[in-house]
């Protein structure tokens, strides 16, 4: 991105690629008790691995205009004595119903229904935005919920996947769908921006339902945009890209949320690192310029921080990912696994690209390894031999210690986030278990649930559903 984030529709004259099936609506819903099997998956796999995702991209004759506005859909892959069933259904979001009107009524990421300036500056100001949530799930105490961006996570059923409702509201207007665990105090930790006159950072806990409490804050004149962020043992890490807002531009503005904001590469990235046990903003860094979704991991070690993130030089992936764009061409951006060493005493932070493997959708031991020292991380990439240089075709793992990469992949499909389940062994290996990747095969137009073993990336087995599953975001295993 070399300016704000602009919308470019262009003319579809290519032929489609293969993979344009996976940004296509699928309107079914299915509960399926067995799917049919090649392969076998281990008896130990015995739970639920449910997934978030877009699923229907336009209302009536309006285009949802970026993949990140599809109206959200679970999908339930329930393993048990061998087998493997399914279930999908829309999420029942406000913004579902008016859908099911004819009607797109909740402003989205990048798509905006006409409306009057007062009823912007309200929906920004005061907390009315949309309810799809179509990124992530997670579970909270004895609840399950799904989240997008905006602060109103809703609780769904987890066996028959019927939405419950809102679930809490975040303390301001843009969340982030990545909370962390801190498996101790057995709560949800996560951040969100305040937009104001006084804008801020804010990190918080939340233990269920109604227990909120605020950890830490931070004031900012321009807030970046941010998907997730790192939680280390005593630290909670924000990563400031710059791409950034004028919280009054985003108040009155002609132009859907994330278009409101701009590349400021001048300004570099800024590291905030928050100490969570003392409740207050401990340092600021600055590093180059840069963009992630996703943060991998991050710990204390030698008196420093380590935060890893799978990189972009800059913000254009999340032009790219404008419908009419993805569906005729593939992104150019190529995410790298990019480390920061910050000094817990100085402030000059050390950067290292520890592997130029393609990586995204990045998964690691998340229950042994998050906020410690770790050497997997397994995620989506892209095959030097696929359809296109930068479109995700593969499955890889990443030693971070020594570079090592693995790959799966098969041409013509297109793999989704590989979710690692860790084998039930005591005293087991970090890789030892298994991952859940869901695979859009482009030469049949339906997908699959493929299973292999986390270490070597063996296929175990794969269970095929009759349709294809659009491209989705993030999932979680529950036992
Ligand atoms: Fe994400």
């Amino acid at each position: 991105m070399t300016g704000e984030v602009t919308t470019m529709y262009e003319p579809q004259t290519a032929p489609r690629p293969a993979y344009a099936t996976g940004f296509t609506t699928l309107d079914s819903e299915l509960e399926l008790d067995s799917l049919p099997l090649q392969g076998s998956i281990p008896e130990w796999l015995n739970g639920t691995l449910v997934r978030n995702g877009p699923a229907k991209f336009e209302v009536g004759e309006q285009p949802l205009r970026h993949w990140f506005d599809g109206l959200a859909m679970l999908h339930k892959f329930s393993f048990g004595g061998g087998r493997v069933s399914y279930a999908n259904r829309f999420l029942r979001s406000n913004a579902y119903r008016e859908a099911e009107r004819g009607r797109i009524t909740y402003s989205e990421f990048a798509t905006d229904p006409c409306r009057s300036l007062f009823k912007r500056a309200a929906t920004l100001f005061r907390p009315t935005p949309t309810d799809n949530c179509n990124v992530n799930l997670t579970r909270l105490g004895d609840e399950y919920v799904a989240m997008t961006e905006l602060p109103l996570p809703i609780a769904f059923d987890p066996e028959t996947l019927d939405t419950i409702g809102v679930a809490f509201t975040a303390p301001g207007q843009h969340a982030t769908a990545h909370p962390h665990h801190d498996p101790q105090r057995g709560e949800l930790i996560a951040y969100v921006t305040h937009f104001g006159p006084r804008s801020e950072y804010r990190i918080f806990a939340q233990r269920d339902r109604t227990h909120q409490r605020r950890i830490a804050s931070a004031r900012v004149k321009e807030p970046s945009y941010m998907h997730s962020f790192a939680l280390a043992e005593r630290y909670a890490i924000l990563v400031a890209f710059p791409l950034v807002v004028n919280p009054l531009r985003l108040a009155t503005g002609a132009r859907p949320f994330i278009e409101n904001y701009e590349w400021k590469p001048e300004q570099g990235t800024l590291v905030l690192v928050f100490d969570r046990e003392e409740g207050r903003l401990r340092s600021q860094h600055t590093a180059k310029p840069c963009f992630s979704f996703h943060h991998v991991n991050a710990f204390e070690r030698d008196s420093e921080l380590v935060i890893d993130m799978a990189a972009y030089d800059d913000a254009s992936i999340i032009d790219s990912l404008y419908m009419d764009r993805v569906r005729s061409a593939p992104p150019s951006s190529h995410p790298r696994l990019l480390r920061y060493r910050v000094p817990l005493e100085g402030s000059d932070v050390g950067e290292e690209i520890l592997s130029e493997t393609y990586l995204e959708l990045p998964r690691i031991d998340y229950t042994q390894r998050n906020g410690r020292p770790y050497r997997y991380v397994w995620g989506v990439g892209a095959h030097p031999d696929g359809d296109a240089p930068d479109f995700v075709d593969q499955l890889v793992k990443i030693d971070v210690e020594s570079g090592e990469t693995l790959s799966w992949f098969e041409p013509g499909c297109y793999p989704g986030e590989p979710v690692f389940v860790p084998s039930p062994k005591p005293d087991r290996a970090e890789d030892d278990g298994v991952l859940l990747s869901v695979v859009l095969d482009g030469r049949d137009a339906r997908s699959y649930l493929l299973v292999l073993r986390a270490d070597s990336l063996e296929e175990l087995g794969r269970a095929g559903v009759p349709h294809h599953i659009p491209f989705g975001f993030h999932g979680q295993y529950f036992s």
